[in-house]
C-alpha cells in the first residue's frame, strides 16, 4: 500500500511548467522524486523556475514557444537529445481569448487551436517512441492532458475558440487513449474548474465577481496547487494505472453537482 502513489525515479515533461497550473504540477512531481522537464517561452523564467524547484529535487528548463506544430516537433527533439524514455507527458500549456460574440475576431482561432490542440497531438506523435519505451503492462507510461471545465460544460465566458479547443482536447484524449492502449500508454484529460492563475486573474479582480463565482462552486473555493498536483501524481502512479480515456473534473463539483 505504501508504494501506491510512488512515482520516484520517473521522468516527466510538463509543458508550460514554469508558471500557473504547470508549475503546480511540476513542483508536485519534483517533490515526489521525478526528474521533471519544464518548458516556457521565456528562457530566463524557465531557468529560474527550474532552479527553485531543483531545491527539492530534479528540474530542468527547456525553452519552447509552442505556437506551431513545428515548434512542438522542435521541443520533442530537444527532449529526445537528452532522454531515451518518457514516463509522463503533461500537455498543460494553453491560452485563451475572450470577446463578445459580435466582435469575436477570426484571429482568435488559429493560434488557440495550434497551442491547445495541435501542439499536444504533435508532442504525443513525436514522443511516441519514448513513451513506448517507458510503458509496460504493469506500469504504463502516462499522457495527462489539461483540458477545462469549459471544454465540457457551457460556462458562458465568451471564450469561443478556447472552449472549442478544450472540447477538442477532451475528445482527442479519448481517441489517443484508444489507440495507445496496446502500447501500454494511458491518456487522460483533467478538466480544471477555476484555479488562481494568470488565466483567471480578470475574474478575480473584483470581489463581487469572485463571490459570484464561489457561490456557483459546490465546494465553495478555488482550486489549490495540491488539488492539481495530487490528481497528476495519482494518475502518474501505480494507483492510476487502470485509468485511461477518462475525463477527470477537478472543479469543486461544478460539473458533477449540477
Ligand atoms: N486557471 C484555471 O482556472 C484553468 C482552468 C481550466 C483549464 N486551465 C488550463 O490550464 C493550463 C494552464 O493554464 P494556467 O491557468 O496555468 O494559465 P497561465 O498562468 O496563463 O499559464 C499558461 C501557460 O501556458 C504557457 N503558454 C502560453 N502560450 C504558450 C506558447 N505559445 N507556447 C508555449 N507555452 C505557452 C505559459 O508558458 P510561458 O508563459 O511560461 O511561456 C504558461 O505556462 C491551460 O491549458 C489552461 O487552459 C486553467
Amino acid at each position: 500500500m505504501n508504494t501506491l502513489f510512488d512515482i520516484a525515479g520517473k521522468t516527466a515533461l510538463v509543458t508550460g511548467g514554469a508558471k500557473g497550473l504547470g508549475r503546480m504540477i511540476a513542483a508536485g512531481f519534483v517533490d515526489a522524486g521525478c526528474k521533471v522537464y519544464i518548458t516556457s517561452r521565456d528562457a530566463a523564467a524557465a531557468e529560474q523556475a527550474a532552479r527553485q524547484m531543483s531545491e527539492s529535487g530534479s528540474c530542468i528548463a527547456l525553452h519552447a514557444d509552442l505556437a506551431s506544430a513545428d515548434a512542438a516537433v522542435a521541443l520533442a527533439d530537444q527532449y529526445k537529445s537528452r532522454e531515451q524514455r518518457l514516463d509522463i507527458l503533461v500537455n498543460n500549456a494553453g491560452r485563451t481569448w475572450g470577446a463578445p460574440l459580435e466582435t469575436f475576431p477570426d484571429k482568435a482561432w488559429p493560434g488557440i487551436m495550434a497551442l491547445n490542440v495541435q501542439g499536444p497531438f504533435t508532442l504525443v506523435r513525436e514522443l511516441l517512441p519514448l513513451l513506448k519505451a517507458a510503458g509496460s503492462p504493469q506500469d504504463p507510461s502516462r499522457v495527462i492532458n489539461i483540458g477545462s471545465l469549459v471544454g465540457a460544460v457551457v460556462e458562458r465566458l465568451s471564450v469561443y475558440s478556447y472552449a472549442a479547443s478544450k472540447a477538442a482536447m477532451h475528445h482527442l484524449s479519448k481517441e489517443l487513449a484508444a489507440d495507445l492502449v496496446e502500447h501500454h500508454i494511458t491518456v487522460n484529460v483533467i478538466a480544471p474548474g477555476y484555479f488562481p492563475t494568470q488565466m483567471t486573474a480578470h475574474i478575480r479582480k473584483e470581489d463581487a465577481a469572485i463571490q459570484k463565482l464561489l457561490a456557483r462552486v459546490p465546494l465553495a473555493r478555488l482550486g489549490r496547487a495540491e488539488d492539481i498536483a495530487g490528481a497528476c501524481v495519482f494518475l502518474a502512479s501505480r494507483s492510476g494505472s487502470y485509468i485511461t480515456g477518462s475525463e477527470i473534473f477537478l472543479d469543486g463539483g461544478m460539473a458533477g453537482c449540477r
